[in-house]
């Protein structure tokens, strides 16, 4: 009897691992794997980790002791585990794990067929995880079949409809806090023509919204490994919308320091690129910023940000800020704090300092105690709460185009969807209204996370 093999992918962390897992899902289903839901049905397991903030690892351990008895049950369940824990623990976490089948970096997510056959062919481990530093993301994994609904079928679930897409990976700024360099790399940047190449065929399949993804995705195109044409961001973002049925271009995370003018003038000139913009900015003091490496000062950032709200004044503007990095006084908060209120974001993403592995700052003096920096946090989370419910209260009475991604989490029978400026807006209207239809929806309320509207008609 020839039954089917099953794959359980779980993802932590970032987009940029959510789309690993997508291409590992890709590459499973290429080999005969089909996706569940449920791990008890898996014949594998991969379990994509991130180890940007602490207790990563712990929450890598905890899940792989829950997955034991599923071993013992079954000694054929291949058991892998991808990502940035992988590639920080790399042998020690087989020698600790010994349920563990394979352990493999972000630079070998395309291996990870090879590695299964080895590992059932072999019966033994396989950790891959060196980190080349001339590595070239592979040049373009044929979306499968599972990825997409059938042509006449009508989009079920927003996957449907909006994808990422890795342009760039790894990163060469070391800043001082973040273990990134070190778990996937140095900067490699993708063939502009596969990229296209990858768009169309998401295209063809009804795609309608990409995210262009990379840890510094504006570094984009400096330098392509392999010799060819140097492609700048900006020329990237104009090649993807000339492609016409792809009517919303996001990209994500971008690094201050590497925002020209030119992608400025992007905002300006193309219509299809969404005005949302995630600029990490990470600290409001000189003295701070300087500990981390970040190459800007807090003017710097300010001018550009400046400048981004001449160009698009309805841009939206997120940021992430870490709290308590070593040596943050109350005065280095309080630029934070003061920088906050000047750039008014829509949303801010917020941590407690915590030392990574290999990064520089694990051995900076004037640690920061942790009262004084949950302090911190829920000082800065109060202030910001009211400055991203402000925000959203200015769109009441103004016309959004929403694209729909299904019902709303209420369980109120609304439909929910994303504004151009990717802010969630739940609304009414009929239920002949269809997933990845755009629609222009009039805002009532603005609220912390959210909008509240009606359908125009
Ligand atoms: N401690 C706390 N936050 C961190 N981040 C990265 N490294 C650390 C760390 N060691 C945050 C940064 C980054 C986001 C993805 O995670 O704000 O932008
Ligand atoms: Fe980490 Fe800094 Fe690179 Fe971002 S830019 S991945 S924070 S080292």
């Amino acid at each position: 009897m020839n039954t089917v093999r099953k794959s359980y992918i779980e993802t932590f962390g970032c987009q940029m691992n959510e789309r690993d897992s997508e291409i590992m899902g890709q590459l499973l289903n290429n080999a005969d794997y089909s996706p569940t839901n449920d791990i008890q049905q898996a014949d594998i397991i991969v379990i994509n980790t991130c180890s940007i903030r602490e207790k990563a690892e712990q929450k890598v351990y905890s899940l792989l002791g829950r997955l034991r008895k599923l071993k013992e049950k079954n000694p054929a369940l291949i058991i892998s585990v991808a990502g940035c824990v992988a590639q920080q623990e790399g042998e020690r976490l087989q020698a600790r794990m010994p349920l563990v089948d394979i352990v493999l970096g972000p630079q070998h997510i395309y291996r990870l067929p090879e590695l299964v056959s080895k590992a059932t062919l072999k019966g033994m481990p396989q950790i891959a995880v060196d980190l080349s530093p001339s590595f070239e993301i592979p040049r373009y994994v044929p979306p499968s079949p599972l990825m997409f609904r059938q042509k006449d079928e009508r989009p079920v679930s927003p996957d449907h409809f909006k994808k990422f897409v890795t342009i760039m990976q790894g990163c060469n700024n070391f800043c001082t806090y973040c273990v990134v360099p070190y778990t996937r790399g140095r900067e490699t940047s993708r063939d502009p023509d596969d990229i296209i190449t990858e768009i169309m065929a998401l295209a063809e399949h009804g795609v309608k919204e990409i995210t262009l993804l990379g840890q510094n995705v504006n570094s984009y195109g400096k330098p392509l490994n392999n010799g060819r044409q140097h492609t700048s961001f900006s020329k990237l973002l104009r090649k993807v919308a000339a492609i016409d049925s792809i009517k919303r271009i996001r990209f994500t995370t971008s690094h201050p320091k590497d925002l020209s003018h030119d992608l400025i003038e992007c905002f300006a000139e193309i219509e299809k690129l969404c005005p949302h913009f995630h600029l990490p900015v990470q600290s409001g003091s000189n003295h701070i910023l300087k500990r981390m490496n970040r190459g800007y000062t807090a003017e710097e950032y300010l001018a550009k940000v400046d400048t981004l709200h001449n160009v698009r004044p309805d841009i939206v503007l997120t940021t992430d800020i870490i709290v308590g990095f070593p040596g943050e006084t109350d005065k280095d908060f309080q630029a934070t704090m003061d920088l906050l209120k000047t750039v008014r974001y829509h949303g801010v993403f917020s941590f407690k300092y915590s030392d990574r592995p290999q990064a520089k700052a694990v051995a900076f003096s004037e640690k920061i105690a942790d009262e004084v920096k949950s302090e911190r946090l829920s000082c800065l989370q109060d202030s910001q709460n009211k400055i991203s419910l402000q925000r959203n209260r200015e769109y009441e009475g103004s016309i959004q185009l929403v694209m729909i991604e299904g019902l709303s989490k209420n369980g109120d029978g609304q439909w929910s969807g994303r504004t151009m400026g990717n802010i969630i807006v739940n609304f009414e209207g009929p239920s002949t209204l269809s997933i990845g239809q755009e629609v222009a929806v009039i805002i009532k309320e603005g609220l912390l996370h959210s909008l509240r509207g009606a359908l125009v008609l």
